[in-house]
């Protein structure tokens, strides 16, 4: 079983998907985290140093976790936009977790010093939006209380794991 979750940053992607490692006893796996622990730097940090490098980063990091397995990958909010980013996931069920772009505008707030204003962010959402819809198999609204959006998910894995078993 191989779950990614793509999104918009705010929609879940982290606090969602470990959740759902552990309810299924799958491994989580973060992109971003792992640089920051790979490279001992903050996202913050390189964001500053280069965006650019920061995305060959990610892609690397992407190619490299997409070869594990019984895992649930939260990718970054802007991974998908890099090219040749989406062969990766070509073994993955890709669950696109999506929410008003003010909700997770709202949420990322103050809590992503890096992050641009409200234009700038609306305007990357608007951009990400239509890439999200059509490489995602399927599409889980997120917008709403935690719990509600967990047992969408939850629901959503479920019948892929009966799907996988036959
Ligand atoms: C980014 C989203 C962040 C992180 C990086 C850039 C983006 O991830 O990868 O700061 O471009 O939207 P989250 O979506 O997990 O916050």
């Amino acid at each position: 079983m191989r779950i990614a979750l793509i999104g918009f940053m705010g929609a879940g992607k982290t606090a969602l998907g470990r959740k759902l490692a552990q309810k299924y006893g799958l491994d989580f796996i973060d992109t971003d985290a792992e640089i920051v622990r790979d490279t001992g730097r903050s996202l913050d940090e390189l964001f500053k140093e280069s965006e650019k490098k920061f995305r060959e980063k990610e892609l690397e990091k992407l190619a490299e976790v997409s070869r594990r397995d019984n895992a649930v990958l939260s990718t970054g909010g802007g991974t998908m936009q890099t090219d040749g980013s989406l062969k990766y996931l070509k073994d993955w069920t890709v669950v696109y977790l999506s929410l008003p772009i003010d909700t997770a505008y709202n949420r990322s707030v103050g809590v992503k010093t890096f992050m641009r204003q409200y234009d700038g962010f609306k305007e990357l959402c608007e951009q990400r939006a239509p890439l999200f819809e059509r490489i995602c198999d399927f599409e889980i609204y997120t917008g709403d209380e935690e719990e509600d959006s967990f047992e969408r998910l939850c629901r959503l894995t479920e019948i892929e794991i009966r799907k996988k078993r036959g």
